[in-house]
């Protein structure tokens, strides 16, 4: 059972938020990870002790302003690590959102009227709305549907969205609505064969399972440290030869080599210096329990092999939660859950559910646990086009559960408890 690969009750310890409890005494249960998780204390301490000690603008010639530098560096490398990719081919900003549109901004301005951008049913709307702007440019949108029944892409029908005019297409690594991971390193050898570039939101699959953009051979990869346990930052990865081609938006002053020319003006220093501890917990994850998944790593070594082997346990753990949970919730009369249901599939998804009950909105569900300590988000979560497509946007869209690592049986058991109370 999942104890055997994490100890969860030792990882719990690391994290303040979820010693908060509720005036019952039952502790807070966050199911909430999809919209953002909680922080372990070494993150709140990395933040703490770069506002205290070494909290300066870049590159004074005076010892607050060297040691902010220098942890900003690191920063670089750590994510570089959790990707890996090299340290000038990482630029921070202020949310994925907002690196997108930068990104498609700098893309737009190289493309001619008629080009093609394919971008996905399936897909957060922060990687289909900077697409869909550049409409304004002349550029045509091409939608690859979603097949309703399951929640998945396939990726005959993208072969058939390619033409002698597609540029690019953007596509998410795993849907924050119902789970299912896509195939993005077949997707990139099918796009690379059209003569177009692949951009990859792996916001929602990044707290799930290890990346390797060099395996995925992506051109564009963005993420979010605040859903991968550390603080509001966004990161954006771009092989090293576009970032240089690619006309950035910036003010003059700014340094004009990647990765900064892509990180104008002044970042959230503390929040990067929280991002290197996110990265630096995970490879102590990996340290204590992703030892026996080493074998799967060789080529790599240090921190990148801790990191994968960090994400392989968390994978591992989570696909038990999964299963557990699905199978309790399939339990209960009447409940729908939309994606990837059959235990054979539960390779392609995340630990993140969609469902609805017969009879109570997704609303009155989330307000009701809430009041009991049990968080989890209902709507659309921003990927509209999914909820739009399974016929319940009218409807108040769905109930998401999203497990995390630091999540439990226990707490599984306390959701399918209030569940069923409400049927
Ligand atoms: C899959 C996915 N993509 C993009 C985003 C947007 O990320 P950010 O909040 O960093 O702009 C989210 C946020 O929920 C997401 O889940």
């Amino acid at each position: 059972m999942p104890k055997s690969i994490l100890n969860v009750a030792q990882i719990r310890k690391q994290f303040p938020a979820l010693q908060q409890y509720m005036p019952n005494g039952n502790p807070f249960i966050y199911f909430d990870g999809p919209g953002g998780t909680q922080v372990p204390q070494r993150v709140i301490e990395a933040m703490t002790e770069y506002l205290i000690k070494m909290n300066a603008n870049k590159h004074g010639l005076f010892g607050t302003s060297q040691k902010s530098d220098a942890v900003l560096e690191a920063a670089h490398a750590a994510l570089a690590d959790f990707l890996n990719a090299a340290p000038n081919e990482i630029a921070f900003g202020n949310n994925m959102t907002t690196l997108t549109f930068h990104l498609s901004r700098s893309i737009g301005a190289t493309l001619q009227p008629g080009d093609e951008i394919i971008v996905t049913r399936l897909d957060h709307d922060a990687n289909i709305s900077p697409w869909l702007a550049l409409q304004e440019k002349g550029a045509v949108i091409r939608w690859w549907d979603m097949n309703p029944e399951n929640c998945t892409l396939d990726p005959a029908a993208l072969e058939k969205l390619l033409t002698s005019r597609t540029k690019l297409l953007a596509v998410g690594y795993a849907s924050n609505a119902v789970g299912t991971i896509n195939e993005v390193k077949r997707l990139a050898q099918i796009v690379h064969a059209a003569g177009a570039m692949i951009f990859v939101d792996a916001v929602h699959y990044a707290p799930h399972g290890p990346i390797d953009v060099q395996d995925i051979d992506c051109d564009f990869l963005a993420c979010s440290v605040y859903k991968f346990f550390g603080p509001h930052v966004g990161v954006l990865y771009g092989k090293y030869p576009l970032l240089e081609k690619l006309p950035p938006y910036k003010v003059r002053p700014q340094e004009n080599d990647p990765p900064h020319k892509f990180e104008t003006g002044t970042l959230n220093h503390e929040g990067i210096a929280g991002a290197a501890a996110a990265i630096d917990y995970l490879a102590e994850i990996g340290k204590s329990y992703g030892v026996q998944f080493a074998n799967a790593y060789s080529q790599f070594s240090g921190r990148r092999r801790d990191l994968k082997m960090a994400m392989h346990a968390i994978q591992a753990y989570e696909n038990h939660l999964s299963l557990y949970l699905a199978s309790e919730l399939k339990k209960i009369s009447g409940l729908k859950i939309y994606g990837l249901t059959a235990t054979k599939d539960f390779g392609q998804r995340t630990p993140t559910f969609a469902i609805r009950l017969p009879n109570v909105a997704p609303a009155e569900i989330a307000q009701r646990l809430g009041e009991q300590g049990i968080f989890v988000w209902d709507g659309n979560f921003y990927a509209l086009e999914v909820t739009t497509r399974l016929g319940v946007e009218e409807h108040g869209g769905v109930v998401r559960i999203g497990l995390a690592h630091y999540n439990t049986v226990e707490e599984i058991d306390r959701l399918i408890v209030a569940l069923r109370k409400m049927i």
